[in-house]
């Protein structure tokens, strides 16, 4: 796992961060050098931009604005962080990546996959996950574990997020080479059995 780039995405609910805990824990406790990054955010700027796009106050944001924020976080986390840690062979370990651009801005905000990709290729150059894992969870069990007090994105409504939902699925089905759909719906000790299934599967 030394050098590889892992990225946990799902929609909000999914428990993907739980997981992502707990696989940080693993790889540590193996004697691996983790960075842990999460998106948006996970340096000292893109934590200010994370609290201009999920701030409730925000709304009128116009898409491409979104979008292009989104990226402007992530140009800054590659830079300073996933590059360097990369290149000195960690296992890089992030909570949501490209894949929630071209999901929540995408195909379920409505901008076109090619658009969003030029500006991905722009802010990441070739930094690219070596696999995304994908916790795919039904709309009322996701809803039932967010907390009460809801940021922009996740304040958009069910019908938007039903569109997440199958949005990931739907880049899993077009792009399977670096994609898994984990079934999350279960305990998050059952999930994790999965995780470290599609691990071995996919990695090994
Ligand atoms: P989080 O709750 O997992 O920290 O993510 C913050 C929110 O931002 C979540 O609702 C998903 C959304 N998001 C996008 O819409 N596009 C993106 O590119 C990213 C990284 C997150």
């Amino acid at each position: 796992m030394r050098g590889r780039f892992l990225v946990v995405e799902g929609p909000d609910g999914s428990g993907k961060t739980t997981q992502y805990r707990r696989l940080s824990d693993l790889a540590r406790a193996n004697g691996l050098e983790v960075c842990e990054v999460r998106e948006p955010g996970g340096t000292r700027i893109g934590e200010r931009v994370r609290d201009i796009l999920l701030d409730t106050d925000h709304e009128e944001m116009a898409l491409r604005t979104e979008m292009m924020l989104y990226m402007a976080s992530r140009a800054q986390l590659v830079a300073e962080k996933l590059k360097p840690c990369l290149d000195r062979g960690a296992l890089v370990l992030a909570d949501r990546y490209v894949t929630s651009t071209l999901v929540y801005q995408g195909r379920a905000g409505g901008l076109p996959r090619d658009e969003i990709m030029d500006v991905a290729k722009a802010a990441c150059g070739d930094v690219w996950p070596d696999l995304v894992l994908m916790y795919d969870v039904d709309e009322q069990t996701a809803a039932s574990r967010l907390n009460p007090l809801l940021d922009r994105m996740e304040s958009k409504g069910s019908a938007f997020h039903a569109k997440v939902r199958q949005g990931y699925l739907d880049e899993a089905r077009d792009e399977p080479s670096y994609n898994v759909v984990i079934d999350a719906s279960a305990d998050p000790e059952t999930v994790y059995a999965r995780t470290l299934d599609a691990l071995e599967a996919r990695l090994t």
